[in-house]
């Protein structure tokens, strides 16, 4: 039996985005409605993201970057703090599920600054997927596009290359994502508009849609809509 119904869409002939990124927001706000704590809505958040990852894997997309834990969500109380760390030891020590559907798990952000114990699971998750053929998905954790940013300026700079010879595919070559194109489509549920740190060089020409829905609330048919609106637009690229 199908996992997924099938829904009619645009064309048959409709492109799916190689790369498509998601900023998984709203968890809090969910929970919230519930009347249950903020850390019910990461529990959410993270089914929801398997379900999600397992649709783009099933439809063709290439790329999925996932944001899930910015450099700034440190912020927030210990204990919800904690809770998130928790969901992803949690996450990480079953990730072999990915791995039997043949999707590949990795990782982009500061991976010092996390606990150790799940950077090496993050590190052993990587290893254990790394032959996967299928999505690759890449999870923003302790990601930040700004401290990206500063990553790739030192290493620039500690690689000895000269200002003469610094230029954009420079840049591209020393940040998290230097192995995978651009994200051709970015999404945000929850009903902010903004990309709060998330790959703000990679972005430069991606096409945004913006939806109401709180991320657990989130369904493939949300995706769809979002994969068929892509396809109306008309990407210049600054060109006519
Ligand atoms: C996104 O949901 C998850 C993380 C940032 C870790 P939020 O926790 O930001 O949910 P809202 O925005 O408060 O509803
Ligand atoms: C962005 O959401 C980070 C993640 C979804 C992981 P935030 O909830 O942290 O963003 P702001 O604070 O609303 O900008
Ligand atoms: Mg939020």
């Amino acid at each position: 039996m199908a996992l997924f119904k099938k829904r009619r869409s645009v064309a048959d002939d409709r492109k799916i985005p190689d790369h498509i990124a998601i900023i998984m927001d709203g968890n809090g706000r969910w929970a919230k409605n519930r009347g249950l704590p903020r850390t019910a809505g990461h529990a959410a958040g993270s089914k929801k993201f398997k379900e999600i990852a397992r649709y783009c894997n099933k439809i063709g997309v290439k790329y999925l970057t996932v944001y899930a834990f910015s450099t700034e969500n440190w912020r927030r109380p210990k204990e919800e703090v904690d809770t998130i760390m928790n969901i992803f030891r949690d996450y990480l020590k079953d990730s072999t599920n990915f791995k039997k559907e043949n999707i590949m798990l990795k990782f982009i952000g500061d991976r010092s600054g996390m606990p150790e114990d799940i950077a090496e699971l993050m590190n052993k998750a990587e290893f254990d997927s790394k032959d996967a053929t299928g999505l690759k998905v890449y999870m923003a954790i302790n990601y930040g596009g700004r401290d990206e940013l500063v990553h790739a300026v030192r290493d620039i700079v500690n690689e000895g290359i000269s200002a003469k010879d610094i230029n954009e595919d420079v840049i591209s070559s020393h940040i998290y994502t230097k192995d995978y194109p651009d994200p051709e489509l970015i999404i945000r549920p929850s009903g902010e508009y903004r990309l709060s740190n998330f790959l703000i060089w990679q972005a430069a020409y991606s096409e945004f849609w913006f939806s109401n829905v709180l991320w657990p609330d989130f369904t493939p048919d949300d995706l769809e809509r979002a994969i068929d609106d892509f396809n109306m637009r008309n990407r210049r690229f600054g060109g006519v």
